[in-house]
Order: structure tokens, then sequence, then C-alpha cells
């Protein structure tokens, strides 16, 4: 490395306006800011995500999360070497909101802009927090993203396998929904379920008899719907107790589900790959971050998450993607455009169906 670089980082993919800066000197990356605006509160009254409220907010909230970041960081646009952006998969208007200012300020300073691929930006956080070397396997697991990935270089990832339909996070937050929890449904569902049961109600572990580590969550929720309404219908409505079995049932299926395919996307791998590294909002489940270590333990494969606020969307991790991109002599360009959909494995088939955060990727 013969030089520092520092990277203004923009995201706006989904339901998060970020904007960061972070810095590769001699002794190694750091992150001089990480500002996230969420937009819960804006989207609660509708149970989702909705894609014109979103895209309406990032544009009238970016300019001034950009310049907080830039605060935070101490730094001016003077100082700064280059932009990096998402430019998808994603929530389009969100996306394109990021993209022309990320546009506009590269043009203005006459800076380099690299699109940066979300998906690429979760990806490449372990060795933002942690230096790994490559290759090393990492489960993504969110509220839109659900997929096994073998990351090979900074720009080569084999995707081993995937959820075909939910993401687990939304499967999470519509089972908040079914029993009346508040949202995001992963954290309240979590709640109730350390006061459960998790062998009264035997849920579903779709696709465990299937080859691969492909997954699938949508009948999980379905199952869940009928066990509620069958209470209902035998006892006019559930208890406190009920809902809190209901709920550790559930938990324990998804973790059985998201273990035991973890352990086969290892053996997928054949070489031993450097670590197991979680992302998304998910792997802050203990109950299901406890069997992934465990799973990872067995195979003799080193367990990491980076720190929650770097696991869930942010723009470090794409300012960290954009450097390791420059470094490694990718080019940048202002030639691109925002994809809604954007596989980081062109071979891998395509995923069915449609996540929070719009087309999966
Ligand atoms: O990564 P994230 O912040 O945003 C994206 O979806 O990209 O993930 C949010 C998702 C939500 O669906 C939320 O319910 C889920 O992660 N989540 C959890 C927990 N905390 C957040 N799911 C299970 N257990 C949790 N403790
Ligand atoms: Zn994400």
């Amino acid at each position: 490395m013969d030089r520092t670089l520092t990277l203004l980082g923009i995201e706006s993919s989904c339901d998060d306006t970020a904007a960061a800066v972070v810095r590769l000197g001699s002794s190694g990356p750091e992150i001089l800011s990480s500002q996230v605006l969420g937009q819960t509160a804006l989207h609660a009254a509708f149970g989702g995500v909705v894609p014109e409220i979103a895209a309406r907010a990032h544009a009238e909230r970016l300019d001034g999360v950009v310049e907080d970041a830039l605060t935070v960081a101490g730094v001016t646009l003077d100082e700064i070497d280059g932009i990096a952006v998402t430019a998808g998969p994603g929530l389009i208007g969100g996306v394109l909101s990021g993209v022309m200012l990320a546009r506009g300020l590269a043009a203005a300073r006459d800076l380099p802009l690299v699109p940066v691929n979300h998906l690429v930006g979760h990806a490449l956080t372990p060795r933002l927090t942690d230096g790994i070397a490559f290759p090393y396997l990492m489960l993504l697991v969110s509220g839109g993203h659900c997929q096994f990935l073998l990351v090979q270089a900074v720009d080569r990832f084999v995707r081993l396998g995937g959820t075909i339909d939910d993401a687990p996070g939304e499967a999470f937050d519509k089972t908040a929904k079914l029993l009346g929890l508040p949202q995001p449904g992963g954290p309240s569902v979590e709640s109730e379920a350390v006061l459960g049961d998790p062998k009264r109600f035997p849920f579903p572990r779709p696709l465990l008899d299937r080859d691969g580590c492909d997954m699938s969550f949508s009948g999980l929720k379905t199952a869940l719907l009928r066990a509620r309404d069958a209470l209902v219908a035998e006892k006019g409505g559930i208890t406190v107790q009920d809902r809190r079995d209901l709920c550790a049932g559930f938990q324990a299926a998804v973790g059985e589900v998201l273990a035991k395919k973890t352990s086969r996307a290892i053996d997928m791998v054949g070489d031993r790959p450097t670590a197991l590294a979680v992302a998304g909002g998910v792997a802050a489940n203990k109950t299901i971050r406890a069997a992934l270590e465990a799973v990872s333990a067995r195979a003799g494969v080193p367990f990491l998450a980076p720190p929650l606020r770097l696991c869930t969307d942010n723009a470090a991790m794409i300012a960290w993607a954009g450097i390791e991109r420059l470094r490694a002599g990718l080019s940048h360009t202002t030639d691109f455009v925002a994809r809604p959909r954007w596989p980081l494995d062109d071979r891998a088939s395509a995923l069915l169906g449609s996540g929070k955060k719009g087309a999966k990727a």
C-alpha cells in the first residue's frame, strides 16, 4: 500500500439513509464516521417498506447525512480520494437518489466514482473489521437477503445457495405481525421466544431433506398461522404462554435450518474456508448465532460476526468495498446504471419472489 485512501460511502438501497468516511492507512482501515438514518417510523403504519416513501425520504435526507458523515469524520471533500455508492440491488428509487448525489459530487470534485453492489458491501465487511484472508464463507441473513457466498476475491463470489422465497428476517417480521408483536419482528419474537418452549410446536424444517444449501422460510410462516388459528378455534384466543411457545418453536425451526444448511455449505466448499462470517440483522439473534457458532466449531472453522452496526445496512461497508476495488486496480467509472437486481454470481440460478428490498438479487 503506497498511500492513504479516504473514501466517502453512500448507501440508500432500502430503508436506511447512510453515509460514511473510511480511511485505509499504513496501520489498516479506520472508520472515521458511519451515519445511518433509519426510516422505521415512516413505514410503521404500512407493515413493510413502501418504496415511494423510502425513495422520497432518501432524496430529502441524503445531503444532510453526507454532511454529517464528513463533519463527524473531521474531513472536507478536499480530503476525499473517491466516492463509493450502492448502485444496486435494492429499491430502485432509493438507489437512484444515492447514485445521483454521488455522480454530482464526483463530477464537481473530479473524484473517482465506484459503483458498489450492496451485497459486496456486506460480503467484504469481515475484511474491514478483522482483515481476514480469502477464501471465506459468508452467510448473509437479513430482512432482504439470505444466501451463502464463498468470497474468493474482491470481485469473485460463488453463491452456494440461498432462500427460494422469504428471507429469514422477513419471516421473523411476518411472524411478529401474525402474533401482534411490534416491528421489527426479529427482536420482539426473540424476547418472547426466550420465555417459551421450543418443542411444543414442532414446525417444519423445509428443504432439509434436499441436497445443497437452498432454504425456504415461507412455509414456516404458514405453519405458524395455522397453529395460531387452531388455538383460537379451540380456546377463542391465545394466551401469553401460547405466544411465547409459538415464537420459541418458530425461532428453533429457523435456527435449525440455518445451522444444518451452514454445515452443508462448509462441506460444499471443499478446501477449508478461512472463516465462517455472518452478516445481516438476523445474525443478532442469540439462539441462531449460538447454533452457527457450534456448527463452525464442529467443522474447525473460525466464526466471525462483525459488530451489529456493521452487520446491518450501513455506508462504511460501501466505502470499504470502494477502497478494496480501487486498491485491487478494478476500474472506477461514471458509466454505470443503477440496478434493482444485481446477482453477485451470474452463474447461480435466479432467485424467485420478492423481499423487503423488492426483487431479490
Ligand atoms: O440487515 P438488516 O438491518 O436490514 C436488511 O434487511 O437489510 O436486517 C433487518 C432484519 C429484520 O427483518 C429484523 O426483524 C431482523 O433483521 N432482526 C432479527 C433480530 N434483529 C433484527 N431477526 C431475528 N432476531 C433478532 N434479534
Ligand atoms: Zn443489506
